[in-house]
């Protein structure tokens, strides 16, 4: 049985890691082996962006980097499918695994989906992971990528209840559909006892020198709507006036963001708020400054799952979420983009009380459930010897 697996921007790596190393764990003196191939097709190339999360998630070399880099929606993904064609037909896997929502995970399961290597349209099967997730706005690109990847797979991986629901009113089957949990948190939970050795707190001057930890909020932005029209950008930033009396806030800058800021003509305190603008962190040096922050504001999807299981609370700069769990079981609550709304949103969630919930399955095991099912599902049976007619049938 071949896997084979693509990542293409940040946060993809550490959605991948575990199953990666449940692949290694299931191949452990296992008689029926998986033949694992890693692709990256390089739309994050940097290495703040991509090569510190592979150090950092102890991520094998990819076996296959596309290139593709960055460029527009349709560029980038027409670059990514015309190579990905290729190496589908180099490698024919027998399952194609994509994960999240970015502009790779789209293009390379539409490409899986509509090969065939014969005329019975014998091709790879896709497997989604993190099915389902709705935010219904259409005007993300990701919601765009959601929707399409989940209509062209054939086993889809759900994280949370949400995406069961999702599914099932768009009328796609259950029999493809299997609620495994969530694996980003699979690598939270791996690392976040190492993240304590980054040294990030100190360089941050975070630390006191008593040994303990003064108190700091986490900012990250990088969603189009939020950070591609000067005028939200600054509306947000008004936001967190307050937030920037009380302590300060640390932000680390996605090269996006970066572009605007000087674009704009952002000057470093950002607007008069009491701002620390880094580099992007790595995964270890991330988590570790999440895990100590008061509070986290962000416009990421993953982080408001992150926060929610290490009971950190987290004000959601949009105007909604497709992870509602985060809102219903969790530390998130969606503020909205104006000032006024993330100023409230910031004082509530201040007066919050911490304490962590794992939603359903996000108890560091879904990859292993994952892989389970991809054994399960394969047709490739261990010592089972096909008919010559059969096995000649079968492409190589
Ligand atoms: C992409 C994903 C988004 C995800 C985000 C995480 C899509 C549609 N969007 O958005 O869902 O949350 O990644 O970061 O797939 N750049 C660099 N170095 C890099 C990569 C990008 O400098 O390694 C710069 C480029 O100038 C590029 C810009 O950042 O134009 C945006 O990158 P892009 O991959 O187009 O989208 P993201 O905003 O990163």
């Amino acid at each position: 049985m071949k896997v084979l697996t693509v990542v293409g921007a940040r946060p993809n790596f550490m959605k991948v890691a575990p199953i990666i190393a449940a692949i290694n764990r299931h191949n452990d003196g296992a008689d029926d082996a998986i033949r694992h191939v890693l692709v990256h097709t390089g739309q994050h190339y940097d290495a703040a962006m991509s090569g510190a999360f592979f150090k950092d998630l102890q991520l094998p070399t990819p076996d296959v980097w596309l290139g593709v880099g960055s460029a527009s929606h349709a560029v980038q993904t027409a670059e990514i499918m015309k190579s990905f064609e290729c190496v589908l037909a180099a490698e024919r896997p027998e399952f194609v695994v994509v994960v999240g929502d970015v502009n790779s995970t789209m293009a390379c399961a539409v490409v899986t989906a509509k090969v065939a290597w014969d005329c019975a349209g014998t091709r790879p099967r896709v497997a989604h992971v993190e099915a389902g997730l709705r935010s219904f706005d259409r005007s993300m690109p990701e919601e765009v990528n959601r929707v399409i990847t989940d209509h062209v797979s054939d086993l889809l991986f759900v994280t949370e209840e949400s995406g069961l629901r999702n599914l099932q009113n768009e009328g796609i089957p259950s029999d493809r559909i299997h609620f495994v949990g969530n694996t980003m948190i699979d690598s939270l939970l791996a690392f976040k006892e190492k993240a304590d050795a980054s040294p990030a707190l100190e360089r941050l001057g975070l630390r006191t020198r008593a040994g303990g930890i003064s108190e700091y909020a986490l900012l990250t932005l990088h969603r189009p709507s939020n950070v591609d029209d000067p005028d939200a950008f600054l509306n947000i930033l008004a936001g967190l006036n307050d937030l920037g009396h009380e302590c300060p806030i640390v932000f680390p800058v996605h090269p996006r963001t970066q572009q605007r800021i000087k674009e704009f003509g952002l000057r470093p305190e950002m607007n008069g708020t009491r701002i620390a603008l880094i580099d992007p962190l790595g995964y270890l040096d991330f988590v570790a400054v999440m895990k100590h922050a008061r509070l986290v504001v962000t416009d990421s999807g993953g982080i408001q799952e992150e926060t929610t299981c290490l009971g950190i609370p987290c004000v959601t700069v949009r105007d909604n979420t497709e992870r509602p769990v985060t809102v219903e079981h969790g530390t998130n609550t969606i503020a909205g983009t104006t000032a006024p709304q993330i100023r409230a949103a910031v004082r509530r969630q201040l007066q919050r009380p911490g304490g962590a919930v794992a939603p359903e399955k996000w108890d560091g095991h879904a990859a292993i459930r994952i892989v389970e099912v991809l054994v399960r599902a394969s047709s490739f049976r261990p010592g089972v010897t096909l008919d010559a007619s059969v096995a000649e049938a079968i492409p190589a």
